[in-house]
């Protein structure tokens, strides 16, 4: 007997965002310079970071226009974000906490798996990738956490996919709820992959 479908609810489902700046080719050249600069003055720091180096600090609260300039870009896809969610709250409400840090992954650096515990969206934005079309370096993989996961393989449905691999080109912003798992691959190439990842965390806005 058949039976006709009458509803298909997708529950639970997981945004990931991508968004390209404009003029990214100006925005990176400015914003390696300013890389240099606080490479050369600070030692960095060790988190997710397997070799590489990672910014101290707040890298939004250091005033060069390039990075100002990005602020703006991600406050602008954070908005889209919210919008495409379609998140009911106004963001007259709502009061912004960006904290964001940069990242240098050189020949052999990798992130390994992580979350951004706290934040609401998490976010990166590529500066520079390895010039690569094959192999994984350069790649952000994000893991789904349900557990159960493994014994639906078999169907080989996409919403059962385990994993997700990308890899995004300079000047692409993206963004993800900072629960979900990602790691970053092993560099494999004399390139350096740099990064500015952010947490963007909503809070009130007193009135
Ligand atoms: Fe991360």
């Amino acid at each position: 007997m058949k039976t006709d479908r009458e509803r298909f609810d997708k529950l639970f489902y997981t945004p990931l965002l991508r968004y390209r700046v404009a003029n990214p080719d100006q925005l990176n050249t400015a914003l390696l310079a300013e890389a240099a600069t606080m490479r050369a003055a600070t030692e960095g720091l060790s988190k997710s970071n397997r070799g590489g180096w990672h910014s101290e600090g707040n890298l939004f609260d250091q005033g060069a226009a390039a990075i100002s300039a990005l602020r703006s870009a991600v406050e602008s896809a954070l908005e889209d974000a919210n919008k495409a969610i379609g998140a009911k709250a106004k963001s007259d409400d709502l009061r912004l906490k960006l904290f964001g840090w940069m990242n240098a992954n050189p020949k052999g650096a990798f992130n390994a798996p992580h979350t951004h515990p706290g934040a609401h969206w998490s976010g990166v934005y590529y500066v520079a990738q390895p010039d690569v079309d094959e192999g994984n370096s350069g790649m952000i993989e994000f893991v789904d956490a349900r557990t159960d996961l493994p014994n639906w393989r078999i169907l080989k449905a996409a919403p059962y996919r385990l994993k997700k691999k990308m890899r995004p080109e300079p000047g692409e912003i993206i963004l993800f709820p900072s629960y979900l798992v990602h790691w970053v691959y092993p560099n494999e190439t004399d390139g350096e992959r740099v990064s500015i990842a952010f947490n963007a965390t909503y809070k009130t806005a007193r009135k």
